[in-house]
């Protein structure tokens, strides 16, 4: 059984009242960068204009003992960047809710630029309880902060239990923003026998009927069809946005573009990029294809009231494509604004 989101949102005295409906926003990339490392944060304010999210990281890759100077790296980048002059998403990923970092993360965070924070990013959530959690927390330091609007929460979906609970997670507050795959952490969570981080592996095959070498050729070697329809369905059924995660061998942009391609014809809105040779692959594949919007357009324009049937080019259409069609002519419309 579905609760309604409101039901786990008793809001602190002076709380910004979260809302349902999400804003409508191009984030092609979550663009990761470790706020850490002084050379990268001085080059943010020049990124920022490239790329339609910045999320400085937290978490796995930032070493032990650098999470507090991570913390502090990242409280000023959000002061001293103007990121709401080039409409960029300002997002971090927190530490996670079994290391001891967590509750400084948030109080300081929220302190310290809780009105410039648009998204934080929760790793490992391994049920709705997690996110009420954070949503518990984030209410009361916003009331104590006077955050103007709620800061939205988006869950990775890295661990057996959290694929188990998807659907409930994606519904456990109207603070939730999204959701992502974290390939790594779950390959390990569920035993998988790679070191990869995301993409295809060459020895994982889709047997099919053909027999011998044959067979051996004809591989389809997605490791992650699986979860990324479940994460797109239980997004879609709650109103949030799917996104894939990182893609870690940064010499085979072709590949790279593959697994970022099926994610966006299986529904998700994006995908991380950790390197800047990312960013342009991701812009390229987050888009419609031109030939595609062409064709969707005619639908649009043929089928004023999206309902009835009509022939294009020898191809069926209906109230049905009329929406798919519209998913597409709406999705160029932003990337072309
Ligand atoms: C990302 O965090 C992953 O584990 O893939
Ligand atoms: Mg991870």
């Amino acid at each position: 059984m579905k609760l309604p989101r409101r039901f786990f949102q008793p809001l602190a005295a002076g709380a910004p009242e979260p809302f349902r409906e999400l804003p409508v926003k191009l984030e092609r990339m979550i663009h990761f960068v470790p706020p850490h490392n002084e050379k990268v944060r001085a080059k943010v304010g020049d990124l920022a204009a490239t790329v339609d999210v910045v999320l400085g990281n937290l978490e796995d890759a930032v070493p032990a003992d650098q999470k507090e100077a991570a913390r502090k790296g990242f409280i000023a980048m959000g002061k001293e960047v103007d990121f709401a002059k080039t409409g960029t998403g300002l997002w971090t990923r927190i530490n996670a809710l079994n290391s001891p970092w967590i509750l400084d993360d948030l109080f300081e965070l929220v302190a310290e630029i809780g009105n410039k924070l648009d998204v934080i990013m929760v790793p490992k959530v391994e049920g709705p309880w997690d996110i009420h959690y954070i949503d518990q927390l984030l209410a009361q330091l916003e009331a104590r902060h006077k955050v103007e609007k709620p800061i939205l929460v988006h869950a990775i979906l890295e661990t057996a239990e959290g694929v188990a609970n998807v659907d409930a997670i994606a519904c456990a507050s109207p603070r939730m923003h999204g959701m992502s795959l974290g390939p790594a952490d779950l390959a390990a969570s569920r035993g998988m026998k790679t070191t990869r981080v995301g993409g295809g592996h060459p020895e994982y095959r889709v047997i099919a009927d053909a027999r011998g070498e044959e067979a051996r050729v004809s591989a389809q070697q997605d490791l992650w069809h699986y979860t990324i329809a479940r994460m797109v369905d239980a997004c879609a059924a709650n109103g949030i946005k799917a996104f894939y995660g990182p893609f870690g061998d940064f010499s085979d942009a072709a590949a790279c573009e593959v697994q970022f391609r099926n994610a966006f014809l299986m529904g998700c809105a994006g995908a991380w990029t950790l390197h800047p040779s990312q960013v342009a692959i991701a812009k390229k594949v987050f888009a419609p294809d031109p030939d595609e919007v062409n064709f969707a357009a005619r639908i649009v324009e043929a089928m004023p009231d999206g309902t009835g049937a009509v022939m294009l080019d020898g191809k069926m259409q209906d109230d049905a494509t009329w929406k798919q069609a519209k998913v597409i002519v709406d999705l160029a419309r932003l990337v072309a604004d």
